[in-house]
């Protein structure tokens, strides 16, 4: 495969990973539960039974895999911090040893030229705040601003770039509206406290981290370029009505200050909304993380029966559809699909960062490539050679939106490892890295190589 084309100086290039993804030791220096140990332990809830219980075992192995990433030649590494490590109960005073673990972690990543970026909340909330409500309460908002002070005090001096939350839309939508992720509640439109809450937080947490840290402050949502079934008007006020959700509902408060037109979901106020609140919620920040997987085609509901077949959305499309929503997902024909049955569209990524910057015009901060990557089939010894179809096409697409342009400071890979992938736990493999989980034994993968290379490629002197 030829070489990537030369990405700007200072662009920078790492891979991504979450605390609960990875770690395994939940129970290690006096980390408490949080809602993804709860959701594991009940029967049905993951693929095969499958918990993070071990997961890779990074809590123990992290020397070998932060090795790992400065063989790949990586320059930034995202990674996430466990709240319950932080905080057992999801207040009070720091633990201690949990805080220890990150700061021997961000020292590694340092003495090999490694820049950390930290997301301070990837879905694993500590249990005792879930049992006062979770994100449905305001004060776990506050909670979350408090647990932030905590880590920025500990690392504020060494961190590249903070971000707040990641992709809150899976959390609540999954989490909180349809339960297909912890903490598996189905409140469907009634969640919508929960992403007030959650928007709260990264505005309560913007300050706290600006007294304390040094870095760029940011927040991480997934993006989806949204496709109507038909070019119908039923159609398109279906695609106009999952957009709101899907891509709106966490940028405009934080880039506009306003919610999205909810209408068409029959939600014409949002009495939990605060006076401030917006004014919290869209204090500048320095960069918009953005999650890239795969485009979503919608068709009305009543449109839908003619859209038979798998979909992007899968099991949470069917939940969407027994709830009644005005939308439905429908299959994306005519495109290579990965492990997950995700349609592969390199262009839809280039769609995406032009059109965010349509949108939100100079609202828009310089953008970061948080995730972006595909599970496959892959063993030891058979290569991931789909992988690498798909990074090479997704780089070339998102060169091309730099070049149209668009301000892209950054690209991580989801992800450096094999790892519990949530419902589906063990069953979808996103690393650039085999993990064999009877053994923990690192593989690193033929796209593992492949990137190398084409780091190296991209600091090779004109
Ligand atoms: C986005 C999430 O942030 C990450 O946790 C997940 O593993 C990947 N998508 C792949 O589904």
């Amino acid at each position: 495969m030829d070489a990537l084309p030369r990405f700007p100086a200072g662009f920078r290039w790492g891979t991504a990973t979450a605390s609960y993804q990875i770690e395994g030791a939940v129970r290690a220096d006096g980390r408490g539960a949080s809602v993804w140990d709860s959701f594991c332990a009940e029967p049905g809830r993951v693929k095969n039974g499958d918990t993070g219980e071990t997961a890779c075992d990074h809590y123990h192995r992290w020397p070998e895999d932060v090795a790992l990433m400065a063989g790949l030649g990586a320059d930034a590494y995202r990674f996430s911090v466990a709240w319950p490590r932080v905080q057992p109960d999801g207040r009070g005073p720091a633990n201690a040893q949990g805080l220890d673990f990150y700061d021997r972690l961000v020292d590694a990543l340092l003495d090999r030229g490694i820049a950390p970026y930290l997301t301070l909340y990837h879905w694993d909330l500590p249990q005792a705040l879930e049992d006062d409500g979770g994100w449905t309460a305001r004060d776990t908002a506050h909670r979350f601003a408090d647990y932030t002070a905590l880590v920025a005090d500990r690392l504020g001096d060494r961190v590249a770039a903070w971000i707040t939350l990641n992709e809150p839309f899976v959390h609540m939508s999954e989490g909180y509206s349809l339960g297909t992720h912890a903490p598996g509640r189905m409140l469907l439109l009634d969640a919508l406290p929960a992403a007030h809450h959650l928007l709260l937080g990264h505005g309560l947490a913007v300050p706290v981290l600006r007294e304390r840290v040094s870095g760029q402050v940011m927040l991480t949502n997934n993006y989806s370029p949204v496709w109507p079934a038909a070019d119908t008007p039923a159609d398109r006020a279906a695609a106009d009505a999952f957009d709101a959700l899907q891509n709106r509902l966490f940028t405009d408060p934080v880039l506009l200050g306003r919610y999205p037109d909810l209408s068409a979901y029959g939600v014409m106020e949002l009495p939990f909304v605060q006076d401030g609140d917006l004014a919290l919620i869209s204090a500048p920040l320095d960069g918009l993380g953005v999650n890239y997987y795969s485009p979503t085609r919608i068709a009305s509901p009543a449109g839908a029966a003619q859209h038979e077949g798998p979909t992007v959305l899968g099991e949470v499309g069917e939940r969407i559809q027994e709830a009644g929503l005005p939308f439905q997902d429908t299959p994306i024909e005519g495109y290579p699909v990965t492990a997950f049955g995700w349609p592969v569209v390199p262009d839809a990524l280039h769609e995406l960062l032009t059109g965010l910057r349509a949108a939100y015009g100079t609202a828009l901060p310089p953008i970061t490539i948080t995730e972006n990557g595909c599970s496959s089939h892959d063993e030891p010894g058979s290569p991931d050679d789909d992988r690498v179809t798909y990074l090479d096409g997704h780089l070339r697409a998102l060169h091309r939106a730099i070049t149209d342009g668009v301000d892209v400071r950054g690209y991580f890979v989801w992800s450096l490892l094999d790892n519990f992938e949530w419902a589906e736990g063990y069953s979808q493999r996103f690393g650039l890295v085999h993990v064999d989980f009877e053994t923990q034994k690192r593989t690193p993968k033929a796209s593992y190589h492949w990137l190398r290379a084409q780091l190296e490629a991209q600091h090779r002197p004109d």
